[in-house]
């Protein structure tokens, strides 16, 4: 038989992301090509993600469309992965009757075997019980064999010197609206070395900069011989890493975030001042039908001691607008919430019922979709306009950028130009320590490198800025 070429598409969030990395690594291991082009592929893998209604729809209309290409190219193996997989189990197939491997996020490192099996012909699946039904010890270790795949297999993945690892599983928070905890399954913590081992090797293969994963990252509780170990500690321990310059963590659950958390900003210099910590909403009654465990006052305390501790903090959060009886009242407390809490970056979602979870059983979807439109939009603005003036405060600022690549888009200069100041020059794009976008015109070169740069101009998500100097 011909050796796999494999393409993965990967929706969702940077779990997914993460895994595909994971498992493009784990197919390399064992034999297969990982291909750039789906249409060079014979192995056409979809990691997909269940968290609203739009995300499922896009995957099955995606593997749908390939009938065509699977009626021509019979030997055409299709994999439906990840949080959806889990999320129907067996019934996936009835909607996306042309895959021929199903796998849930749980069992990922099973894939070789799995598409072995299909490229045999026959159907092949892997999927953890579903929630409730066993207990935790049915869902695997901690540690998945996916979590321990050597550097050497992710360096293709590298050329921007950023990695994902994680650090906690699944989740056990049980948000009202949300299908994660029954997808990923029960919170685990990885143990301590196996996270500090991991960015070790990472860092030694070139990684600059790392970010540690969990649904909620903070409530992170890892056991080394007897001793516990806080994300504080997780996180002072990883920045000791010799060449890690810089050290993020997502995401947080306000309910878990410790004074010893917010000290960690202060006191570890590689820790950079960003913290994703999702509100969901700023109404009171509509955070209890959420189950999110806190007030609107609670957060903006949580809010004050990170600033307090350190006030350069950029914070990030998400909301849902239109959550079942969210009325304009509630809408505006969110509105409110923004404007005290001064993000500088909000993902903002339209509530969508998720079969399965309390909230799709207990409430009715009850906000109009133009209301949510509408509501959605106006969030959108509020946001905008504070994460502006937030940006605002950076302009005639020198910030350190680590480059991404080239702007994918350039945009326009600081001064409304087009311009390069000297010849050869091209737009980059990178992250500041805060985690702000930054485009700027620089030498060629800069791919993975940390440049200082000076703010020239601002505006709602970019940051527009004249290039200084490549850090040391
Ligand atoms: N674990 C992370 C995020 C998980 S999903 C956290 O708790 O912050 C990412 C975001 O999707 C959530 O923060 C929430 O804002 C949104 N989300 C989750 N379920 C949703 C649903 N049913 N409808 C709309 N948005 C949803
Ligand atoms: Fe979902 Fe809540 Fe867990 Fe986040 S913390 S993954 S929103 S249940
Ligand atoms: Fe989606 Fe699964 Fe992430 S449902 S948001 S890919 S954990």
């Amino acid at each position: 038989m011909e050796p796999a070429r494999v393409h993965i598409t990967a929706y969702g969030c940077q779990m997914n992301r993460l895994d595909a990395e994971l498992v493009r690594a784990i197919l390399r291991a064992a034999g297969a090509e990982v291909v750039e082009d789906p249409g060079a592929a014979n192995v056409l893998l979809f990691l997909t993600c269940s968290v609203r209604a739009h995300a499922e729809d896009r995957v099955f209309s995606n593997i749908g469309a390939l009938a065509a290409r699977k009626q021509r190219e019979p030997d055409l193996v299709i994999g439906l992965l990840g949080c959806t997989a889990q999320q129907y189990g067996e019934r996936v197939w009835e909607r996306a009757p042309l895959a021929d491997v199903v796998c849930g996020p749980g069992r990922l490192a099973e894939l070789p075997a799995l598409i072995d099996q299909a490229r045999a012909g026959r159907r092949a699946r892997a999927l953890d019980p579903r929630r409730g039904e066993a207990g935790a010890e049915a869902f695997g270790p901690a540690d998945s064999r996916l979590d321990g795949i050597e550097v050497r297999g992710r360096e293709g993945e590298r050329s921007d010197r950023r990695a994902f690892v994680r650090a906690t599983r699944g989740c056990d928070m049980f948000c009202s609206y949300c299908v994660v905890p029954y997808v990923r399954g029960p919170e685990r913590s990885r143990p301590p070395r196996a996270v500090t081992e991991e960015v070790r090797r990472l860092v030694d293969g070139g990684v600059r900069e790392v970010m540690l994963l969990g649904q909620a990252v903070n409530r992170y509780a890892g056991e080394d011989g007897g001793h516990m170990w806080d994300l504080a500690d997780l996180l002072a321990e990883v920045a000791a890493t010799p060449g890690l310059t810089r050290l993020r963590f997502i995401t947080s659950h306000p309910t878990a975030l410790t004074p010893r958390l917010a000290s960690v900003f202060r006191d570890v210099p590689a820790v950079c001042p960003h913290l994703h910590m999702p509100a969901q909403s700023g109404s009171d009654a509509v955070l209890a039908r959420m189950n999110r465990g806190y007030t609107a006052a609670d957060y903006l305390d949580r809010l004050a001691m990170v600033r307090e501790a350190a006030p350069e903090v950029a914070v990030a959060s998400d909301f849902i607008v239109g959550f079942p009886g969210e009325s304009e009242a509630d809408f505006e407390a969110t509105l409110d919430l923004v404007r005290r809490a001064r993000f500088a970056q909000c993902f903002v979602f339209k509530y969508s019922p998720r079969p399965g979870t309390t909230a799709a059983r207990r409430y009715v979807d009850d906000v109009p979709p133009e209301e949510k439109r509408r509501r959605n939009q106006e969030l959108l603005n509020v946001v905008s306009q504070v994460a502006a003036e937030e940006n605002q405060r950076l302009v005639g600022r020198e910030v350190e950028v680590l480059v991404e690549g080239p702007s994918p888009r350039p945009h326009l200069n600081a001064d409304g130009q087009q311009r390069r100041t000297h010849a050869g020059w091209i737009q980059w794009r990178g992250r500041t320590r805060c985690h702000r976008l930054v485009v700027f015109d620089g030498p060629p070169g800069l791919r993975g490198e940390e440049v200082t740069v000076r703010v020239e101009r601002a505006a709602a998500v970019t940051l527009f800025a004249l290039f200084c100097e490549t850090t040391a």
